[in-house]
């Protein structure tokens, strides 16, 4: 197989990303790049393609386990899969999307969760979904040692009481709310902060108002950072593309179409071929049929 990415465009020259380090790039005017990723591979793709910081999204359950939202998710699935991101991933800055019901019940088990992101699945920081309901779950876990990103507008938990994946803060009461929560979260104690689907100029004016990295998906432009659940990017979730999404690829049907040669192949006696076989010494197989015969 050949690799598609030019050996110059790997950056290999790198130190662990920090939140110090994104906070330096909002500061310098430099975007910031943000992915999910679910997995070793694509992980280690990433790491190698020098992304800024890579988020275990509890989307992985619609994207990875095909549920109709994300709030099946559990702990231990966030667990097992931020494993294996922390195994392909050594430069990326790790967050751990805290799933729903991990934080919201109590600050002692937001704080436990929170501590398993980095304990057992090798994360750097948690990001958590919420405004001002949020503050003392966020002080806690800060106050823990455990980096915090808040997460404002499009929040997917809260999917049945939003009315369904809708765009937020678009009158101005619900962008004064969505406002004064960024300014709460900052004051908590978060380091970053996503803002989804909301519109431009609110993202736009806070960001200029906060001095933490704001991190848009569906927030336009002026961001500090931009962050894409990749199965979107890639083209590999079929069920549907949001709007705000740029596909760079089609891997969904690229996998089909390989599929679809494998069988095809398996038809018609294209595969295995001999360079696909194991040999065996003559002298052994006289020596074996030898055996068998005996
Ligand atoms: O779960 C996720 O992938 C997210 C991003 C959309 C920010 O929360």
């Amino acid at each position: 197989m050949t690799s598609a990415i030019p050996p110059q465009t790997i950056k290999t020259d790198r130190k662990k990303t920090t939140t110090h380090h994104l906070r330096n790039l909002k500061g310098r005017g430099e975007t910031i790049s943000m992915l999910t990723a679910y997995d070793y591979p694509t992980a280690l793709a990433m790491d190698k393609a020098g992304i800024d910081t890579i988020l275990v999204g509890d989307s992985l359950g619609m994207v990875v386990l095909g549920y109709e939202n994300t709030l099946p998710v559990t702990m231990d699935d966030m667990i097992h899969h931020c494993k294996a991101v922390a195994r392909g991933a050594k430069f990326a800055l790790l967050i751990g999307d805290m799933p729903f019901m991990s934080y919201q019940i109590s600050v002692e088990e937001a704080v436990r969760n929170a501590g398993r992101f980095l304990q057992e699945g090798g994360m750097d920081a948690v990001k958590l979904e919420g405004g001002r309901e949020r503050i003392e779950a966020v002080q806690a876990i800060t106050g823990a040692g455990i980096p915090v990103m808040g997460h404002l507008g499009l929040t997917p938990q809260s999917v049945h009481q939003l009315g369904g994946f809708r765009a937020q803060g678009k009158t101005a009461a619900a962008a004064k709310r969505l406002f004064d929560d960024a300014i709460i979260l900052e004051e908590a104690g978060c380091f970053s902060l996503v803002l989804e689907s909301v519109p431009e100029r609110l993202a736009q004016r806070i960001s200029q108002r906060i001095s933490i990295p704001t991190i848009g998906i569906g927030a336009g432009r002026y961001c500090d950072g931009q962050v894409l659940v990749t199965h979107d990017l890639l083209g590999l979730f079929d069920r549907f593309t949001p709007k705000f999404v740029k596909k760079y690829a089609n891997v969904h049907e690229t996998m089909q179409k390989a599929f679809t040669a494998y069988i095809d192949d398996l038809e018609h006696k294209g595969f295995p071929s001999t360079e696909h076989i194991v040999e065996m010494d003559p002298d052994e197989w006289a020596e074996f049929e030898r055996l068998i015969k005996s």
